[in-house]
């Protein structure tokens, strides 16, 4: 399978337009602004296929991208950003937690998070959940650019210790979409989980 086959497929506002729950999906979740339309883009090298943005609160629907037949990545709308209308906050994470719970045919989750500020309460929440329901995690540490190779790894290593106890299939690297940093590792992990 490659990622780079992937192609714009829907924008849903809810998991109602999305297309049939089969095959296999693999959603990229985070809070806003953590870099998951960027990460889509670095692993699928298409620079304009998922909408980037400064302003955290971009992707505001499920986005979907069929890289083959009954293959998708899907962007979601990220969680944990306070300065949007309490309307819409609740339409989207609503959107959010439907798709989590509901979509049959999510097989993995890549969980973003900013490097210099992992784990936070939410994303705590998210992969406790996915441990739970026993979906394989992929937990990307975006942004690693912005800090030194010496304090990335203590970073990484700091990760790995809070999540081991959940003693689920987690998976912690470091990622950043300017440099590419981790890209082929995390490509791998993913193609891995579409090849099920
Ligand atoms: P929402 O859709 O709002 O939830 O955000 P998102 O998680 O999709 O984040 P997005 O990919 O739009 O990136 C947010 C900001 O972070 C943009 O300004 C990106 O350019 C920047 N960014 C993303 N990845 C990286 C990275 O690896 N390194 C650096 N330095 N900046 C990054
Ligand atoms: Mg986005």
């Amino acid at each position: 399978i490659l990622l780079s086959k992937a192609k714009f497929t829907i924008s849903a506002p809810d998991i109602r337009r999305l297309p049939a729950d089969s095959g296999i999906e693999v959603a990229f979740a985070g809070r806003s602004n953590a870099g998951k339309s960027s990460a889509l883009n670095t692993l699928t090298k298409q620079k304009s296929l998922a909408r980037t943005s400064k302003t955290p609160g971009r992707t505001q629907l499920i986005n979907v991208f069929e890289i083959a037949e009954n293959k998708r990545l899907v962007d979601l709308p990220g969680y944990g950003f306070a300065k949007v209308p309490l309307e819409m906050k609740k339409k989207w994470q609503k959107a959010l937690g439907e798709y989590l719970q509901k979509r049959e045919s999510l097989k993995g989750l890549v969980v973003l998070m900013d490097i210099r500020h992992p784990l936070k309460d939410l994303d705590m929440d998210l992969i406790q959940w996915a441990a739970d329901s026993d979906l394989p995690v992929l937990a990307l540490l975006t942004k690693a650019d912005k800090l030194s190779q010496g304090k990335r790894s203590a970073e990484v290593l700091k990760v790995k210790k809070v999540l081991a106890p959940l003693n689920a299939d987690i998976k912690v690297q470091a990622f950043s979409s300017l440099k590419r940093t981790g890209a082929d590792q995390a490509e791998a992990l993913i193609c891995n989980w579409f090849a099920q």
